[in-house]
């Protein structure tokens, strides 16, 4: 029997090795994820920007910067969770993933949330948000605590703005330490 590790290894170099859609051509790096294979909470956001692809790890710029200093304020570190992404490739000049491609590269985030078996899923910004709710309103969702039955797993996913539109706009940016706030006493229910 593999060990979580071991398979989302897999996954990624799965990933690495991925032409379903254009965008490993113009990426430098892919960005499968990354963190704790055990999490009981797993970060989902919406695709690589310019760090995050030369560097292949998720959320490590002015967005990945912000999302650290909302996590310590809830006592979580990158070591107790998985981060990963809508798309893995970067989409050029960060623009919003495509329906198509969206429909393709979710087979390796399904894979990934069906290896690690999170309790919790924040999803960040929109994109993530729809992957569960299709359909629904980023700004009427944020900050509810909603339990789903999602491919088998009892999944209590909590929506919130993405970090890039705390970096962009104050009200959005209180919402989300707000949120933040929201998704800390819940984890101390469980
Ligand atoms: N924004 C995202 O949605 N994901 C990243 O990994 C970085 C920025």
């Amino acid at each position: 029997m593999s060990t979580k590790a071991q398979k989302l290894k897999y996954i990624e170099d799965l990933v690495a090795k991925c032409h379903k859609c254009q965008l490993y051509k113009t990426a430098t790096n892919p960005v499968p994820g990354q963190g704790n294979p055990e999490a009981k909470v797993v970060f989902i956001g919406e695709a690589p920007g310019y760090y995050e692809d030369q560097q292949g790890i998720p959320f490590v710029g002015n967005s990945g910067k912000l999302l650290d200093k909302l996590l310590v304020k809830i006592n979580l570190s990158r070591q107790d969770i998985f981060i990963a992404n809508i798309l893995k490739h970067r989409p050029p000049q960060n623009r919003d993933p495509l329906p198509q491609e969206i429909r393709l590269c979710t087979t390796f985030l399904k894979a990934q949330l069906e290896i690690i078996q999170p309790k919790v899923i924040i999803t960040l910004g929109r994109f993530a948000m729809n992957y569960f709710f299709p359909g629904e309103y980023i700004s009427k969702v944020k900050g509810q605590v909603r339990k789903i039955k999602w491919n088998g797993l009892q999944l209590t996913i909590i929506p919130v703005y993405h970090p890039s539109a705390g970096l962009r706009n104050g009200a959005m940016l209180q919402a989300l330490e707000q949120d933040f706030q929201k998704i800390g006493q819940f984890l101390d229910t469980l």
